[in-house]
């Protein structure tokens, strides 16, 4: 087990710490995955002592951890690394507090959970502070700027003081389960990689939709919108999961490698091609669970009187290399839609001869790979129908690998479990990299553009349905249709 760690985590009492952090600190330490050694030092600017930061603590945990995950000997564990520190990011004389209580001898992890706004200045003021050794780690929260030169700005401050092996950027997908599954389900089952290519895949279908609105962020996802807030990092990342080559091991760079070459790969969406392959969307009042929403512009903090910020975006592209020319892939993210649900379709194609005449309207093959709710993967098969009558009839039946059934597992971890134990084992292959960051932003940006000289705007669409009319025919015109079962 890695010793000697302490994790720092700035803005230790914001929202990000008290929600996700220290609940999945404590469920390490539940699951005897913390060395003992290892302290946990919360930052924030207000005078709060230590009894009372543990006392906050413990009322977060009550309301973040299951009643039936709550151990009181885990608890006093716990609760005897952790220690408040007084700082106002911005003065750097009060880092000295910090510098009091780190050792150098020690490995440091300092956790961003601050605005990436000031990721910048508390680098510069832990480094003139003297908290920066050559093996401290660093992770920052997306998101990594707003286009691709903020991005540079960022990636630029931060690699002036760690270096890129001691960057760990969050991308929270990477730490769901489904995901890191995918790697398991195309590398180690030959028969799946084997039909994974334009030779056997019709097309890629990825959505993340989600149920709830901007949750009170208005004047932050008024500046953001859908695309920059869940395509550029989630979506995308997605897709280099799917689409990537083979890394040659689970190595951190080798995949890395592997994810920035198809984000190269990516076909950009321009003005000659943005008004059919692209759709803006943004929520209008409607219904979610058989309770009245509000839209957008009606949501709580809303500062404007009108705001052409997208709520929804489905798009469709390509990846051009050997492996995927001629797939389209479709990616479809949007707020107030009419169920939750993260998943990747991959669609395949017809068969080249049909011998069984009486199978009627059906589907192609689909493997779909579920990433939340009821993590898993289901592969649809057709088998005949039983029945001495039924010679030539068909009907769909599905291969389902349920992770939490068949792990034995009594939960999932959440992703910043998964994603705080690599930080702490120093493996970032979990991790995103200054390439993929910047590669990333150079296509939505070509996106972001296109959008603009066209001048495409958002169209409504009631909360509690799937998106503007508009998302169903992009894809419709080409003889498909999304997943919506
Ligand atoms: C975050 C976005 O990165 O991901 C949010 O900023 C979004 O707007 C969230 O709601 C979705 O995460 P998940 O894990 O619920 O799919």
């Amino acid at each position: 087990m890695n010793s000697n760690i302490d994790l720092v985590i700035f803005g230790a009492r914001g929202d990000l710490a008290e929600r996700k952090l220290l609940p999945a600190l404590y469920q390490l330490d539940r699951a005897g995955l913390l060395d003992d050694s290892m302290r946990i030092a919360g930052l924030a600017r207000q005078e709060v002592t230590t009894e009372e930061f543990v006392g906050n603590t413990h009322e977060n945990l009550n309301k973040y951890v299951p009643d039936s995950d709550w151990d009181e000997q885990c608890w006093a564990r716990f609760s005897s690394r952790l220690t408040y520190v007084k700082v106002d990011f911005s003065k750097q004389e009060e880092y000295q507090n910090l510098k009091d209580w780190l050792n150098e001898e020690r490995t440091q992890i300092y956790y961003m959970a601050t605005p990436p706004s000031i990721f910048g200045s508390i680098c510069e003021n832990l480094n003139g502070s003297g908290c920066v050794f050559e093996s401290s780690r660093i992770v920052l929260e997306k998101p990594i700027g707003h286009d691709l030169k903020s991005s540079k700005a960022v990636n630029g401050t931060v690699g002036e003081f760690f270096p890129e092996r001691n960057i760990y950027r969050i991308d929270h997908y990477l730490g769901k389960e489904t995901v890191q599954n995918l790697l398991a389900l195309r590398f180690a089952n030959r028969m799946i990689n084997s039909q994974w290519d334009n030779t056997c895949v019709d097309h890629v279908q990825i959505t993340a939709a989600e149920t709830v609105g901007i949750e009170g962020r208005w004047s932050y996802y008024d500046k953001v919108g859908q695309l920059r807030d869940m395509v550029q990092n989630h979506l995308l990342q997605l897709l280099c999961m799917v689409a990537m080559e083979p890394p040659n091991s689970l190595q951190a760079d080798e995949i890395r490698a592997e994810k920035v070459k198809i984000l190269r790969a990516l076909s950009p969406i321009t003005e000659d091609n943005v008004v059919e392959q692209s759709v803006r969307g943004q929520y209008a009042a409607g219904w979610i669970d058989g309770e009245p929403v509000v839209g957008y512009m009606e949501e709580e903090g809303s500062e404007r009187n009108t705001s052409d910020t997208e709520t929804f975006v489905a798009l469709k592209t390509y990846v051009d290399n050997w492996r995927w020319a001629g797939v389209p892939f479709y990616l479809r993210t949007g707020k107030r839609m009419k169920a939750k649900g993260t998943e990747v379709v991959i669609s395949y194609k017809e068969h080249p001869h049909a011998i069984f005449p009486d199978s009627g309207d059906q589907a192609n093959n689909r493997l779909i790979i579920r990433l939340q709710p009821n993590e898993g993967i289901e592969l649809e098969m057709f088998s005949k129908k039983q029945g001495l009558k039924e010679r030539s009839s068909l009907e769909k039946r599905t291969l389902n690998l349920d992770f939490f059934d068949s792990s034995g597992e009594s939960r999932i971890a959440d992703a910043y479990e998964t994603l705080l134990l690599e930080v702490i084992k120093g493996d970032q292959w979990l991790f995103v990299s200054r390439g993929e960051v910047e590669s990333s932003w150079e296509w939505c940006d070509t996106l972001l553009d296109a959008w603009h000289s066209k001048g495409i705007s958002t169209k409504p669409y009631g909360s509690g349905t799937w998106g503007p009319s508009k998302s169903e025919m992009l894809i419709e015109k080409d003889g498909r249709s999304w997943r919506e079962d």
